[in-house]
C-alpha cells in the first residue's frame, strides 16, 4: 500500500541487511516454506472473517526470534498480495529499524502520544525490484516511552488499531517476551490471535508453561507456535527454521 512521504529503503542497503538478518528472499527454502505454511494456517484460522485481523507475536524470553518471525510473516503475507502493517510493539528494546535499515523514529509511541502522524511515521519495506512484489508497511516503535505497557494498553492504542484495521488486511504486532515484562499480556486483548515463538535450545519448558498460563489467564487466543531454529532438511548453513505443523493448533485454543 503506497503512502505519501514514505521512506523507501535502498535496494543495496536492504540486500546487505537481508543477508545478515535472514529475512525476505534470503530465507532458505525450508524456512520460506515453513512461513508459507504458517501463513496458510493463520488464514484458515481466520476463515470467514472479512475484516482485517491483528496478529500478536510473542515468546517467553528475549532473543527467541519474535521480531524475525514477525518480519518474515509480514513478508510472506505481502507475497500473497495482502496489505500488511507490521508494528513494532516492543517499545523497550527496539530492533526493527536497524534490521530493516529504516529510521528509528517517529514510530508507534510518537503516533500514540500525538506528536507525529501515521502518514509521517509509516515506512515501506519493499522487494519489488527483486522480481516479486512483497512490500509491506512498517511502523517502528519510535521514541522509548517511560511506561510502554501503559501506552500499549491505552485507549489511544485501541483507537489507533481500529483506524488501521480499515486500511490493512493483516496487522502484525511484534511484542516483547512474556516472562520479562507485561506488555504482551496487556496487548493480548488487542489482538485477534497470538503466535508464540519457541526457539530450539533457548526456550525452557517451565518458562513456556508459565507463558501459556499467563496468556490464557489474559484471555489470549493462541493461534499456535513457531518453532524457530529447528534443524530442517535442506536448510541453509547458518539459518534453519522449523515449524511444528502437526502441533500448530493443538490444545491451546481458548
Ligand atoms: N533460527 C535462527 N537462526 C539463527 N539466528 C537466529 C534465528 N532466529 C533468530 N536469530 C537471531 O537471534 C537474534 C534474536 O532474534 P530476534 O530479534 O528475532 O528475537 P526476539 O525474540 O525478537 O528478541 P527480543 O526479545 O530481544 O525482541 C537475532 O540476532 C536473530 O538474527
Ligand atoms: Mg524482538
Amino acid at each position: 500500500m503506497a503512502k505519501k512521504g514514505m521512506n523507501r529503503v535502498s535496494a543495496a542497503r536492504r540486500t546487505a541487511l537481508e543477508q545478515q538478518s535472514m529475512i525476505g528472499q534470503k530465507m532458505n527454502f525450508a524456512a520460506a516454506e515453513a512461513y508459507k505454511l504458517l501463513r496458510t494456517n493463520v488464514m484458515f484460522s481466520f476463515l470467514g472473517a472479512d475484516e482485517c485481523r491483528i496478529l500478536g507475536v510473542t515468546s517467553s524470553f528475549q532473543g527467541e526470534g519474535k521480531s524475525l518471525t514477525s518480519i518474515n510473516l509480514a513478508y510472506t503475507f505481502a507475497e500473497a498480495g495482502k496489505d500488511i502493517l507490521l508494528i513494532e510493539g516492543d517499545m523497550r528494546l527496539p530492533t526493527m529499524a536497524a534490521r530493516l535499515a529504516m529510521a528509528g523514529k517517529p514510530g508507534l509511541s510518537n503516533v500514540l502520544v500525538g506528536t507525529d502522524s501515521m502518514s509521517k511515521s509509516v515506512q515501506e519495506y519493499d522487494a519489488i525490484e527483486e522480481g516479486r512484489a512483497a512490500s509491506f508497511d512498517v511502523l517502528v516503535s519510535g521514541d522509548i516511552p517511560p511506561t510502554p505497557s501503559e501506552l500499549l494498553g491505552s485507549s489511544q492504542m485501541s483507537a489507533f488499531l481500529v483506524k488501521m484495521k480499515e486500511q490493512y488486511d493483516v496487522i502484525i504486532l511484534d511484542l516483547p517476551p512474556v516472562e520479562a515484562v507485561s506488555d504482551a499480556i496487556v496487548a493480548s486483548r488487542l489482538v485477534d490471535g497470538m503466535i508464540v515463538v519457541v526457539r530450539a535450545g533457548h526456550t525452557v519448558r517451565g518458562g513456556l508453561t508459565d507463558t501459556m498460563r499467563q496468556l490464557k489467564l489474559a484471555g489470549a487466543h493462541i493461534l499456535g507456535f513457531v518453532f524457530n531454529g529447528a534443524a530442517s532438511v535442506g536448510g541453509g548453513k547458518y539459518y534453519k527454521k522449523g515449524y511444528y505443523s502437526s502441533d500448530y493448533y493443538g490444545g491451546y485454543q481458548t
